[in-house]
C-alpha cells in the first residue's frame, strides 16, 4: 500500500532552484542509471504502487507522456486531471483542490499559468508537487536538457549555453541553472521581450551576458537553444511576437559562429521556419529527439528523488 505521506521533509519542484546544485547532479546521474537499465529491459519499479496524479491547465505532449508512461514504468500508477475535467474548471479552490488530491495521491504534477499558482497549491499539498511548467519556469525541461548535453558532450560547468529569443520560462530556468551548476548564458532577445531587471536581481551578473543581435550571442556557444516564439497563455500577442521576432530565427550562419561541437537544442514543439531553421533542428547538431526522450528518464529520477530520496541502489 502506498503510504500517502513521504518520509523526511516534505520536498517540492516548483523552480529548479528548490534543488542544490548537488541534489541535481544526483537526479541527473540517477536519470542516466535509469536510462540505461531501460534501455536493457531490466525492471526498475523502485514506486510501486506509488500515484501520481497530473494537472493539466494548459496541452502538451511530452510532459503528460513521459510523466504517464514514467510513472507506470516504475511500478506506480498515474490519474490525469484537466482544467475543463475537473472543478477547477468551475471554480473549486485550487487551495481546496490542492487539499482533497494530495489525501489521495502520493505525488502531484502541476501545469499552470503563474507560478504564484502552484506554490498556493503547494502550500496546501501532503506530498510532493513538481512543476510541469508555469509562466514563469519549465525546470523539468532544464533537467532533460542539462542531461542530454552532459551526454553528447560531458559536464556543463564553465560552458556557454546561447540563448535565442523569448525571455520565457525556459530562458529563466536556464538562467537559474547557469547560477547553479557554472556556466554562462548568452540570452538575445528582441526589446520588448528581454529578461526583465527586477527578475534578474543583480547576482546573476557573472554568468549572465546579454546581446542585441542574435549571431553575436550564439559565437563560440557549446549549447544553442530556442522556443516558440508564443508560449501558451500569450496567443493574443501572435501577431504583434511575429513582426518582433522575425530575425531571431536560429538559422546556418548562426550555428556557424558557434564552437565547431555545439549542439541544438529545443524543447518543442517547434515551428520550423519561425524560431528555427528547418536545416537546423533537422541537421546533424541538433539533438531535440534525445531531448525530448531525456525527460521520460530524468523525471523518474526525480519522482524517485521526491518520495524515495537518494538510492544507491
Ligand atoms: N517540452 C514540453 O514540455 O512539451 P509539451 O508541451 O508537449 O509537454
Ligand atoms: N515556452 C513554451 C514551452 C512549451 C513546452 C510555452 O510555455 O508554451
Amino acid at each position: 500500500m502506498s503510504a500517502i505521506t513521504t518520509p523526511g521533509p516534505l520536498r517540492h519542484f516548483l523552480q529548479l532552484r528548490d534543488f542544490s546544485e548537488s541534489e541535481i547532479l544526483y537526479v541527473l546521474e540517477r536519470g542516466r542509471i535509469i536510462k540505461d537499465r531501460f534501455k536493457r529491459y531490466l525492471p526498475h519499479r523502485t514506486l510501486h504502487d506509488r500515484n501520481l496524479a497530473m494537472v493539466f491547465e494548459k496541452a502538451s505532449t511530452r510532459t503528460r507522456v513521459s510523466f504517464e508512461a514514467g510513472m507506470y514504468q516504475l511500478g506506480g500508477s498515474v490519474i490525469h486531471l484537466t482544467t475543463e475535467g475537473s472543478q477547477l474548471g468551475r471554480a473549486e479552490p485550487i487551495e481546496d483542490t490542492a487539499r482533497v488530491i494530495s489525501r489521495m495521491v502520493d505525488l502531484v504534477m502541476i501545469r499552470t499559468y503563474e507560478q504564484t499558482r502552484i506554490e498556493r497549491f503547494a502550500a496546501h499539498s501532503r506530498v510532493p508537487v513538481i512543476n510541469g511548467l508555469t509562466n514563469e519556469f519549465h525546470p523539468c525541461q532544464i533537467l532533460a536538457d542539462i542531461l542530454t548535453f552532459v551526454e553528447h558532450r560531458g559536464p556543463i560547468r564553465g560552458r556557454t549555453v546561447a540563448w535565442i529569443g523569448d525571455a520565457n520560462n525556459m530562458a529563466y530556468t536556464w538562467l537559474q541553472a547557469a547560477e547553479l551548476l557554472g556556466f554562462t548564458l548568452h540570452v538575445s532577445a528582441p526589446e520588448g521581450y528581454r529578461l526583465d531587471p527586477r527578475r534578474v536581481g543583480s547576482q546573476p551578473a557573472a554568468v549572465l551576458r546579454e546581446f542585441d543581435d542574435p549571431l553575436e550571442a550564439c559565437r563560440g556557444a557549446h549549447l544553442v537553444t530556442t522556443d516558440v516564439w508564443t508560449s501558451m497563455g500569450y496567443e493574443s500577442e501572435n501577431e504583434a511576437r511575429r513582426l518582433a521576432f522575425a530575425d531571431w530565427c536560429v538559422d546556418e550562419p548562426m550555428m556557424a559562429v558557434a564552437d565547431p561541437e555545439a549542439v541544438f537544442m529545443h524543447c518543442l514543439p517547434a515551428h520550423r521556419g519561425e524560431e528555427v531553421a528547418g536545416e537546423v533542428i533537422d541537421g546533424p547538431q541538433s539533438v531535440v529527439w534525445d531531448e525530448a526522450e531525456n525527460r521520460l528518464h530524468v523525471q523518474k529520477a526525480l519522482m524517485e528523488f521526491l518520495l524515495l530520496g537518494r538510492r544507491e541502489d
